[in-house]
């Protein structure tokens, strides 16, 4: 299911999951994107020092975990055993109750955790987010382990999986590990180098902020058979309208159900 705003060509994908609402890339962040009926989630992978792909943003633990340091110097066995809920500051659940009493049990999950509960049910806009060749690597194993290789790409049916960097050597190993996985380029702005460079590359996707993006490089961009999805809204509906108004086929939103609402009434 691909949950769509009126116009059926844009597509509110929830990133790290329903994140204004429950802590950003936990079970209970996905979960909630799947109850409020969006099946298109993004989320970030990272490695720990024992070489395991955990989903957090932060290249830090300290900002949505209950510890300090770099994911990337932290064991896999430390970071199971973490708070991932309690730093969390939400709006009102509706009893009363907010952020940190609503979330007690959040961890940071690892991908394989996420592969096995969402399997069939999502499409996962899966970034990669920290630079180690092992990374796309690694992740390529899960994912091919989970079942999540043959499914819908290129789009936004769930299920399905697409693949996303800032990182271009990041795209490149990828794209050479998942030749028949859509990719798509995290970039600030779609200038004429980012798109040659895209094209050039292969891949199907280049995803500008939001806040940038113009209506004609996405023309520019699809008359060189590159989809469009922005990202970067953050809690900014003129950056929501631009993205729309765009041209753009979907972006990422951390309130999807607010976005559903704020696009119907355009
Ligand atoms: O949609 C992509 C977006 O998630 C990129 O920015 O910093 O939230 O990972 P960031
Ligand atoms: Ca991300």
């Amino acid at each position: 299911m691909a949950s769509k705003a009126k116009n059926n060509d844009f597509t509110l994908i929830a990133h790290r999951g329903a994140s204004y609402d429950a802590p950003e890339n936990t079970f209970e962040s996905f979960d909630l994107a799947l109850e409020l009926g969006f099946a298109n989630i993004e989320t970030d992978i990272q490695l720990t020092s024992d070489g395991r792909v955990v989903v957090i943003h932060d290249s830090e633990l300290d900002r949505t975990t209950d510890a300090t340091g770099l994911v990337a110097e932290t064991a896999i066995a430390k970071i199971k055993s973490l708070n991932a809920g309690l730093w969390f500051e939400g709006p009102d659940d509706g009893a009363g109750v907010k952020g940190p009493m609503a979330y007690p049990e959040a961890f940071v999950p690892t991908l394989d955790d996420i592969l096995e509960r969402y399997a069939g049910k999502i499409h996962l806009h899966l970034e990669l987010k920290s630079k180690e060749p092992e990374l796309s690597e690694l992740a390529h194993k899960s994912l091919e382990k989970w079942g999540w290789l043959d499914q819908s790409t290129g789009g936004y049916e769930s299920p399905g999986l697409t693949m996303t960097s800032f990182h271009f050597e990041q795209l490149e190993r990828s794209i050479a590990l998942m030749p028949n996985i859509a990719h798509g380029w995290l970039v600030q702005n779609l200038d004429k180098a980012t798109l040659t460079a895209a094209f050039e590359l292969g891949l199907s996707g280049i995803y500008p902020n939001a806040s940038k993006v113009t209506k004609k490089q996405v023309t520019d961009a699809h008359k060189a058979g590159l989809s469009v999805r922005t990202w970067g809204i953050a809690d900014s509906k003129p950056n929501l309208h631009r993205a729309y108004r765009s041209g753009a086929t979907g972006t990422t939103v951390d309130w999807p159900a607010i976005a559903r609402e704020v696009i119907e009434a355009i």
